[in-house]
């Protein structure tokens, strides 16, 4: 059979063979596919040929076709998967990129442990209805304490070491007391649950247990009928969330001015624990706050009549809460950012 059209189909196959060979690239093979096999290509072109060929060659024109077809389009194909690989292998040599290299750890920022501590405090009174209520670290010596119930020259004074300003009558505060005064002012109507969270100043040596600056959470209750067992309950309420469910609570009886009557909380410390008889030096307790009844002349102060409403007020130091919590030794750590002591917490 061989004659004149299937000669060409056979010119078609070898041309198109050595055509694809010579393609450099993926780009040149896409080329290629639309010369031979595109809706104008070479292919498409032999294929309707047929038409042209003696009915006695169809058949096998047609064959032959069909065989040329096939080959180009599987040689295409290899072609091009080969072309795509060569490309990838170039790429991952020109940039290589070693999987095996450990990662990059990225630092996490984290709260420092007075923050912790802090939000802790916060979440417990939040479930007792205390709102958080914030007043200025720098306060007048009326609000610091003449609306305390100390007066000029009052004794009591000295249990602050009071850091002066250079404007009279102004000082930073030596504790939260005095938003005592600044919510019950300001809070309207009564009754008031509150904390206040803040920094304190202090003009002290510094040592491994006193720093010139602490936190300190207040806590005021103002209302009708409220009264020492109220006191008493919502103070072990805290003790337990925050040190644990067996916690006892001993008050013992002591002094503020601006309280009446004033005391000191004590909670026990776990039996369990090998640090109990140095932390509580033999005794087994732990002074955690002062508090007591708010004194009348601290109510009139703060704009309320002593004669129809009492309250409760607490002050504590959270520094020292965390201390007694992981068995830190030195005060000064907290504001030193030592970032080795501030990753442990
Ligand atoms: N303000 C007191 C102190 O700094 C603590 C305290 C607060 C005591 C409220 C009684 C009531 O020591």
């Amino acid at each position: 059979m061989p004659d004149a059209a299937t000669d060409d189909l056979k010119q078609l196959e070898t041309d198109g063979l050595a055509e694809l060979r010579a393609c450099a690239d993926e780009a040149a093979l896409r080329a290629w596919n639309t010369k031979y096999f595109g809706d104008k290509g070479l292919m498409k072109g032999a294929l309707s040929a047929i038409g042209k060929i003696a009915k006695d060659q169809r058949a096998a024109y047609g064959q032959e076709a069909n065989r040329v077809k096939v080959a180009l389009e599987s040689a295409y194909t290899a072609a091009l998967a080969e072309a795509k690989e060569k490309a990838l292998q170039a790429s991952l040599t020109a940039n290589p990129l070693d999987v095996t290299l450990p990662g990059r750890i990225r630092p996490r920022g984290r709260l420092h442990p007075a923050t912790q501590i802090l939000r802790q405090v916060y979440a417990v009174f939040a479930d007792l209805g205390f709102q958080v209520y914030r007043t200025r670290e720098v306060e007048t010596d009326e609000m610091n304490f003449e609306f305390l119930n100390m007066p000029a020259h009052h004794p009591a004074r000295d249990m602050w070491d009071t850091f002066f300003t250079t404007t009279p009558g102004v000082i930073l505060r030596t504790h939260t007391s005095p938003g005592q005064i600044h919510v019950m002012r300001e809070v309207r109507p009564k009754p008031i649950r509150v904390i206040l969270p803040g920094m304190c100043y202090r003009n002290e040596a510094i040592s491994t247990r006193s720093e010139i600056q602490f936190h300190q959470v207040e806590g005021l209750a103002v209302g009708e009928g409220i009264t020492m067992a109220d006191l008493k309950g919502t103070i072990t309420a805290f003790a337990r969330r925050m040190f644990g469910p067996d916690r006892q609570v001993r008050i013992r009886s002591s002094y503020f001015p601006f309280t009446e009557p004033s005391i000191e909380v004590d909670i026990d410390w776990p039996k369990d624990d090998p640090n109990r008889d140095r932390l509580t030096k033999g005794t087994g307790w732990l002074e955690i706050m002062g508090a007591g009844m708010v004194h009348p002349n601290v109510l009139r102060a703060g704009g309320y009549d002593p004669a129809t409403v009492t309250g409760f007020a607490f002050g504590m130091g959270p520094q020292r809460m965390l201390m007694l919590k992981h068995a830190i030794d030195d005060i000064r750590l907290f504001w030193q950012n030592d970032l080795r002591f501030l990753r442990q917490f």
